[in-house]
C-alpha cells in the first residue's frame, strides 16, 4: 500500500475514534439528565463512528498496510446547552469532511483508484451527517433552549431516531 495513503488513513482512524468517544460522552451526559431521545441519538452516532473507524481499519490491512490503534484523548464529560452541543458536533463533522476530502485528493494524486473508490462511501456519509446536524440545529433554534424547551427538543430528536431506524444505512 502507498505509504502516504496508509499514513493518511491511519490518521483518519484516529479522527473516527475521537468522534466515537466524543459522541459516547455526549450520550452519557444527556442520559443522566433524562434526555432519552438525545442520549439514544448520540449512542447511535457513536456506534456509527466506531463502524466508520473499523471499515478503514480493515481496509488498510486488506490492502497490505498496517492499521494502527490510535490513542484517543479523553473527551469532555460535561457539555454546555443543547444548541452548543450540536454546534460542537457539526464543527467536528466538518473537520471530518475536510479530512476525507483531503485523502480523496491524495488518492487522485497518487493514482490510488482503489482508495478513491473506497472513500466515496465516506463522502456521501459526510454529506448526510452534516445535513442532519444542520437540520437539528435549525429545529433547536426554532424551539429555543430554555428549560421548558428541553422536553420538546428531546421529542423532536426521538422522531429523528425513529426515522433513522426506518432508513436502511
Ligand atoms: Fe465518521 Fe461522522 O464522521
Amino acid at each position: 500500500m502507498n505509504k502516504l495513503i496508509e499514513k493518511a488513513l491511519n490518521e483518519q482512524i484516529s479522527m473516527e475514534a475521537q468522534a466515537h468517544y466524543l459522541y459516547l460522552s455526549i450520550a452519557s451526559f444527556y442520559e443522566v439528565q433524562g434526555m432519552e431521545g438525545v442520549a439514544t441519538f448520540f449512542y447511535d452516532q457513536s456506534a456509527e463512528e466506531q463502524m466508520h473507524m473499523m471499515k478503514i481499519f480493515r481496509y488498510i490491512n486488506e490492502m497490505d498496510g498496517h492499521a494502527i490503534v490510535p490513542a484517543v484523548p479523553k473527551p469532555n464529560a460535561e457539555f454546555e446547552d443543547i444548541l452548543s452541543t450540536f454546534k460542537l458536533v457539526y464543527e467536528h463533522e466538518k473537520r471530518v469532511t475536510l479530512s476525507i476530502n483531503n485523502i480523496v485528493e491524495l488518492s487522485t494524486k497518487e493514482k490510488d483508484h482503489g482508495t478513491y473508490n473506497f472513500l466515496q462511501w465516506y463522502v456521501q456519509e459526510q454529506r448526510e451527517e452534516e445535513s442532519l446536524m444542520r437540520t437539528i440545529i435549525d429545529k433547536i433554534k426554532l424551539i429555543g433552549i430554555g428549560p421548558q424547551s428541553m422536553y420538546f427538543i428531546d421529542r423532536e430528536i426521538k422522531e429523528i431516531n425513529a426515522l433513522k431506524n426506518q432508513t436502511p444505512q
